[in-house]
């Protein structure tokens, strides 16, 4: 067992315009913030009535791929009288260019500068799905991608999973966490592990399962082996968050120490810091790290812990069937709260 950090990296995101009620990360509500969301997704999901969020408007522009993020919102939105413009570039809507200063001669037909500007114009919101590059560590610790979406948005703009941040799922692991673990997290053991995958993965989920839990005062444990460690600043926020709400968080690579009397084993792939230094490395690590697959053996080690994935997943390489499958997988309930997380937070974003 160690306590790993050295808290020396900040991310230090461009400098954007004034504070207009963007969405980065699930903790910047605060610790009651977050968990008023949680609870209201809840309530939602029980039957209140919706507030009415009739004649705005949301323009959700997707990055990267999406199935739960992508439906949740648009099934939010419908549900609240948002009308949803669900823009994919480079199919529906031009390649984007996210740099400043660049010869745009090649692919991309149009600068996010210009994009987001007329976005802006005919929405209340954007949201944006923007994943790490994997190859420029810097650019991903300022979540380049995001930012340059704040800085040309006029309106508030709603991270849908950024580099380093994946907020509404945030909130559903959020909410899956308050239903089955009762109305105080408080040092509530959660174990983050790392699971084989035949890709690199960026660490956004992971990040935010961290950063959430420490904020929330749970005793999380992070747990991957040598080589894959998340950003410092990351662990760093963490332990900060850890030491005002009263967690603990620390890092192991011991896999029987990983299990040992969790109660939320959540499985993630990430490829750590080390990747950007050497791709092909990070893959033969990946590739001889099978051991830390999630199976029944090491779930029969915790303290009957819930099993959690963010989904989509790679069964039976991240995790065996009988995990997924079995009675003590929330995997299901979680990617439902979904759905009532994301009209949670859009009510608040639009009648506030
Ligand atoms: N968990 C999640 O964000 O799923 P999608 O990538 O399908 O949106």
């Amino acid at each position: 067992m160690m306590n790993v950090w050295s808290g020396n990296v900040e991310p230090k995101p461009a400098p954007v315009a004034p504070w207009h009620g963007d969405l980065v990360d699930a903790t910047e509500a605060g610790a009651d913030g977050a968990l008023a969301l949680a609870d209201r997704a809840l309530a939602l999901r029980s039957g209140a009535a919706p507030r009415s969020c009739k004649g705005r408007r949301l323009a959700a522009v997707f990055l990267n791929p999406s199935l739960r993020t992508r439906t949740s919102l648009v099934a939010a939105c419908d549900a609240l009288g948002v009308h949803a413009s669900v823009l994919n570039p480079g199919s529906d809507m031009w390649r984007m260019e996210l740099r400043d200063g660049v010869v745009m001669d090649g692919d991309a037909a149009e600068h996010v500068r210009d994009a987001v500007g007329v976005l802006s114009q005919m929405h209340d919101a954007v949201a944006v799905r923007a994943f790490a590059s994997l190859n420029d560590r810097v650019a991903d610790l300022s979540d380049a991608s995001l930012t340059a979406f704040r800085a040309a948005a006029d309106v508030p703009v709603v991270n849908l999973e950024s580099a380093l941040y994946h907020p509404l799922q945030g909130l559903a692991d959020l909410a899956t966490w308050r239903r089955h673990l009762g109305p105080s997290l408080q040092r509530r053991r959660l174990t983050l592990t790392w699971a084989p995958h035949p890709r690199a993965l960026p660490a956004a989920v992971a990040n935010q399962v961290l950063l959430s839990a420490a904020q929330q005062g749970m005793e999380v444990t992070v747990a991957h082996p040598e080589g894959f460690d998340l950003e410092p600043a990351i662990l760093g926020r963490a332990q900060r968050f850890a030491g005002v709400s009263g967690g603990a968080v620390r890092v192991t690579h011991d896999l029987a120490d990983a299990y040992d009397g969790a109660e939320v084993v959540v499985a993630k792939s990430w490829s750590g810091v080390a990747g950007y230094q050497d791709r092909a490395a990070e893959a033969q690590r990946r590739a001889a790290a099978d051991a830390w697959r999630v199976t029944q053996a090491h779930m029969d080690r915790t303290a009957n812990a819930g099993f959690m994935h963010c989904l989509p997943v790679r069964r039976n390489v991240v995790v065996d069937d009988a995990v997924i499958d079995g009675a003590r997988s929330w995997v299901q309930e979680t990617a439902g709260l979904r759905l009532w997380t994301a009209m949670a937070f859009l009510e608040r974003l639009f009648t506030r």
